[in-house]
Formats: structure tokens, sequence, C-alpha cells
């Protein structure tokens, strides 16, 4: 008898299975999985001001049918979630693990807050996330460390706090990591320093602080470092471009970083911005700069550098912007040092140690629309030649707040 009810039951699982196939079978079983999930996150959203999930995520349709939603057509699984600007609010559920398919999670610009669970951890297949402009609270939760597939993480403007996790450096594939405008603190892991797929690291203006770890410049893949706008200090290791070849720009402005300006910049070749303005970086512009030929942006104001404008600056020939402003450079200005600049728009030389005249080469500087020279030691007559820069919008002069200076006596905003 039970040996009857054995073959009974075995054949008939046997004959079901036969036809109905089980891939079908499966991708039904699975499909409804995401649906459970992606419903789940539809109770947590509090807001959802033009009823977009309200009215189009139904039970009656199929999932891969939802805004927002696409299925693989291998799988007939959830793998692209985006719900970008989509004015949601709500919280993120641990069911969104669920969505075994996942690829891509791009909840860029709405309104979602608190912690995200650490079912997340469970999306191995994930290689990009944008959770860019919400309002994720929370330390960064180590679980991006465990996917290991992961390109892309973007977590600009929310609310993270803590650390940089150590996690991270977890991330073989990871291409491009931003972090910035969070509540982020503590040092820069040294450990990143293993993410050999990295092209950009940004982390601008949290409060990030100690020094820069040397093994961040030793990523050869970089293209872009951004660390504007924390509380880094130390110096910049002297052969920092060593290993950077492919660098565009690095920003370091705003932070407490020392030491000279590094010298050796024959390997940053491509580099395009340069910025490491309102620092305390002190002794000379290094001649070095001069083999930086591709630079559009060099920002150096706010530092505490002295000597004088190094002739070699003139070869920076696609400059757009030269800020050297609130430093003790001296000397004369030689306007014929930028002659060559066909692009260069903004001078800002203004509270340094200038002397001597403004000559008249200074007429050649056809497309500048910013000319700011205020605070310095400068004398004589203004160059009638300044009437050629049709362009100008900005022209400031003014003298040096020492009242025992000599000064040009002309003070100018003229817009266009
Ligand atoms: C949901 O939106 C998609 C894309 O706009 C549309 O194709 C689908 O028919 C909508 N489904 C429902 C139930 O409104
Ligand atoms: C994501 O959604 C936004 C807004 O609907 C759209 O502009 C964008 O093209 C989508 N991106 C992808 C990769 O689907
Ligand atoms: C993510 O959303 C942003 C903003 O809508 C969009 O530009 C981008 O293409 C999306 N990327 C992916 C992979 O969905
Ligand atoms: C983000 O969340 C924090 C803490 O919960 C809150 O103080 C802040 O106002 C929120 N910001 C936005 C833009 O909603
Ligand atoms: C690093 O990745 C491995 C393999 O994917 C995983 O087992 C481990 O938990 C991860 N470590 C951390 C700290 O996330
Ligand atoms: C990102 O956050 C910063 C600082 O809170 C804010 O100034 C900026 O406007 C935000 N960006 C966007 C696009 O909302
Ligand atoms: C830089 O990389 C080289 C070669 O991969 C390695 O030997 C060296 O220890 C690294 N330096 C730092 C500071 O990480
Ligand atoms: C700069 O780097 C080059 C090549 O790595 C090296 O030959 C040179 O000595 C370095 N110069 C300085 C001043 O460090
Ligand atoms: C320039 O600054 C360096 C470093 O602060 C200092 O050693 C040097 O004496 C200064 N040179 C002049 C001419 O003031
Ligand atoms: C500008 O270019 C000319 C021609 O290549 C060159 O002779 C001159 O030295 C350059 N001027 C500066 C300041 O680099
Ligand atoms: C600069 O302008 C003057 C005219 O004011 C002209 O004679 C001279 O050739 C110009 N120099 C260059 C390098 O263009
Ligand atoms: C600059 O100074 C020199 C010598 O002191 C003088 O000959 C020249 O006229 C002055 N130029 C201007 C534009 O003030």
């Amino acid at each position: 008898m039970n040996k009857i009810f054995y073959w009974f039951f075995a054949c008939s699982f046997l004959i079901v299975t036969f036809e109905m196939p089980s891939c079908l079978a499966k991708s039904y079983m699975s499909l409804a999985t995401d649906q459970t999930a992606l419903l789940a996150l539809k109770t947590r959203i509090t807001a959802d001001p033009s009823r977009i999930l309200a009215r189009n995520w139904t039970s009656s349709s199929s999932v891969c049918s939802w805004i927002g939603v696409t299925c693989s057509l291998r799988h007939q699984r959830v793998a692209a979630l985006n719900l970008s600007y989509m004015s949601l609010s709500g919280t993120i559920p641990p069911q969104l693990g669920h969505l075994s398919f996942l690829v891509s999670l791009n909840l860029t610009s709405n309104l979602f807050v608190g912690a995200l669970p650490q079912e997340l951890s469970l999306l191995y297949r994930l290689k990009f996330i944008s959770l860019r402009l919400n309002n994720f609270t929370g330390d960064i939760p180590p679980l991006f460390g465990q996917l290991p597939k992961l390109e892309y993480l973007n977590l600009r403007n929310n609310s993270f706090t803590g650390s940089i996790p150590k996690s991270l450096s977890n991330l073989t594939n990871l291409q491009f990591l931003d972090l910035t405008y969070n509540s982020l603190h503590g040092e820069i892991p040294q450990e990143l320093g293993r993410l050999q797929s990295l092209q950009f690291l940004v982390v601008q203006f949290n409060r990030l602080s100690g020094a820069i770890p040397l093994a961040i410049f030793n990523i050869s893949t970089l293209v872009s470092i951004a660390f504007t706008g924390n509380e880094l200090s130390g110096s910049l290791p002297t052969d920092m471009c060593h290993n950077l070849r492919n660098l565009d720009r690095i920003l370091l402005s705003q932070n407490y970083l020392t030491g000279s300006i590094p010298t050796n910049f024959s390997k940053c070749s491509q580099l395009r911005s340069l910025s490491i303005s309102y620092n305390s970086f002190s002794g000379q512009i290094p001649a070095e700069i001069g083999s930086l030929t591709s630079l559009q942006h060099l920002y150096l104001g706010g530092n505490n550098l002295n000597g004088t404008l190094p002739h070699v600056i003139g070869s920076l020939e696609s400059l757009v912007v030269f800020g050297a402003e609130r430093n003790q450079i001296g000397g004369s200005v030689d306007f014929n040092v930028f002659m060559n600049m066909s692009s260069l728009q903004t001078l800002l030389l203004w509270r340094n140690k200038f002397i001597g005249n403004i000559s008249r080469d200074v007429g050649n500087l056809t497309v500048l629309t910013s000319l700011q020279l205020h605070e310095n030691y400068l004398t004589g007559l203004i160059p009638p030649e300044l009437g050629r820069l049709y362009q100008l919008e900005e022209l400031l002069l003014e003298r040096s707040s020492d009242p025992s200076m000599p000064c040009l006596s002309l003070s100018r905003r003229t817009s266009s």
C-alpha cells in the first residue's frame, strides 16, 4: 500500500514536471518573488505625488511592464529598477534583497530615508547603484563590500554618517565611487588602494581628516581624484604623478594640506584640472608645472605661496582659468607670459605682493572676462590697451589694504 502511494506520487510529480517545462515553472515562481519584493517596496512608499506607482504597479499586470522595471530577456526576471526623479518618499524594505537577478538599482533624486537593509547584500549580480539625491541616514553599510560585481556606486547628496567602510576595498571591479555631500568623517582607508579598477574617486564636502594615503596615488586607473571641502592634512608626495598617467583632474581645494606643491608632474600629462586652492601650501610655484600642457584650470589661490610667477607657466597654452590670488607672490607681472593662452578667461592675481606697472601687453589677452589684480602694490598708469578687452566683465584694480603702499587708484567693475 505504502509502495503504491509512493509510486503514485512519484509518477504524478514526474508527469507534472514533464508537461510543464521546469524552466517555465521556475521563472514563473521567481518572477512572482520579484513581484512580491516590488509590492513590498510599494507599501513602503509614503508619498508618490504623481501616483505613478499607485496607478501602474498593480498585480493585474506583469511586473515586467511596470514603470521603472526592466526584465532580462534571458531569465525573465527583474534586472533593472530605475525610479529616478519620481519624487517618491519612503524606506527600503528587506524584501528588495530578493530581486536576485537585479543588475542595476537607480533611485536617483527621490526622498528615500532611513538605513539600507542588510539584505541588499544578497544582490550579488548588482553592477550599478545610484542612491544620489535622497536622504538615507546611518553608516555606509559594509554590505556594499559583498557585491563583487559592483562597478558604479553613487551615494552623493544623502545624510550618511560614520567613516568610509574598509570593506569597499573588496570591490575590485569598482570604477566609480562618489560619496560627496554626506557627513562622513575619519580617515580615508588606505585599503582603498586595492581598488585597482577605480577611475573616479569623488568624496567632496564631507569631514574626512588625516593625510591622503599614499596607496591612493598608486591606483593607476584613476581619472579623477576629488576631495574638495574636507579636513585633510599632511602634504602631497613629490612623485604624486608617478602612477597616475590617466589623471584628468585632481581637486583638493578647501582642506588643510601643507608642504610644497609637488614638483614632479611629468607623468600627469593628461591633467586638465589642478585645484589645490585654499589650503596651506607654501614655497614657490614649481617650474615643473609648466610640463602640464593640457591644463585648463589651475587653482592655486589661498595658500602661502611666495617667490615669483615662473615664466614656464607660459607653456600652459590651454589654460582657461589661472587663479593664484591670496598668496605672497611678488615681483612684477609679465603679461607676456600669458600671451599664448588663447582661451584664458579668468586671471586672478589679487592680494599678493606684485609690484611694478601693468604693461601694455595686457591688451593682448583678448578673451579675458575677469581680471582681478586688486590688493597688490602695482603702480603707474592704467594702460589704454585694457580697452581692447571687449569680453571683460570684471576688472578689479583697487588698492592694497596696506595704506603705506603706493597703488593704482582705480577700482572699477564693468558688466556687459
Ligand atoms: C504601466 O506603464 C507602462 C509604461 O508606461 C505601460 O506600458 C503599462 O501599460 C502601464 N500599466 C498599467 C497597468 O497602467
Ligand atoms: C532612468 O529613468 C530616467 C527618468 O525616467 C530616464 O531619463 C533615464 O534614461 C533612465 N535610464 C535608464 C538607463 O534606463
Ligand atoms: C539613473 O538615473 C539617472 C537620472 O535619471 C540617469 O541619468 C541614468 O541614466 C540612470 N542610470 C541607470 C543605469 O539607470
Ligand atoms: C534628512 O534627514 C535629516 C535627519 O533625519 C533631516 O534633519 C533633514 O532635514 C532631512 N533633509 C531633507 C532634505 O529632507
Ligand atoms: C569580500 O568579498 C568576499 C567575496 O565576495 C566576501 O565573501 C566577503 O564577505 C567580502 N568582505 C567584506 C568585508 O565585505
Ligand atoms: C547637494 O547637497 C548640497 C549640500 O547640502 C547642496 O548645496 C546641493 O544643492 C545639493 N545638490 C542638489 C542637486 O540638490
Ligand atoms: C604601490 O604599488 C606597488 C606595486 O603594485 C607596491 O609595491 C607598493 O607597495 C604600492 N605602494 C603603496 C603606498 O601602496
Ligand atoms: C621626475 O620623474 C622622472 C621620471 O620618473 C625622474 O627621472 C626625475 O628624476 C623626477 N624628477 C624629480 C625632480 O623628482
Ligand atoms: C618662501 O616660503 C618658504 C616656505 O615657507 C620659506 O622658507 C622662504 O623663506 C620664503 N621665501 C621668501 C623669499 O620669503
Ligand atoms: C609663445 O609661443 C611662441 C611661438 O611658439 C614662442 O616663441 C614663445 O616663447 C611663447 N611664449 C611664451 C610666454 O611661452
Ligand atoms: C600684443 O599686442 C601688440 C599691440 O598692442 C602687438 O604689437 C603685439 O604683436 C602683440 N603681441 C602678441 C604676442 O600677440
Ligand atoms: C611702466 O613703467 C615704465 C618705467 O617705469 C614706464 O616707462 C611706463 O610708461 C610705465 N607704463 C605704464 C603703462 O604705466
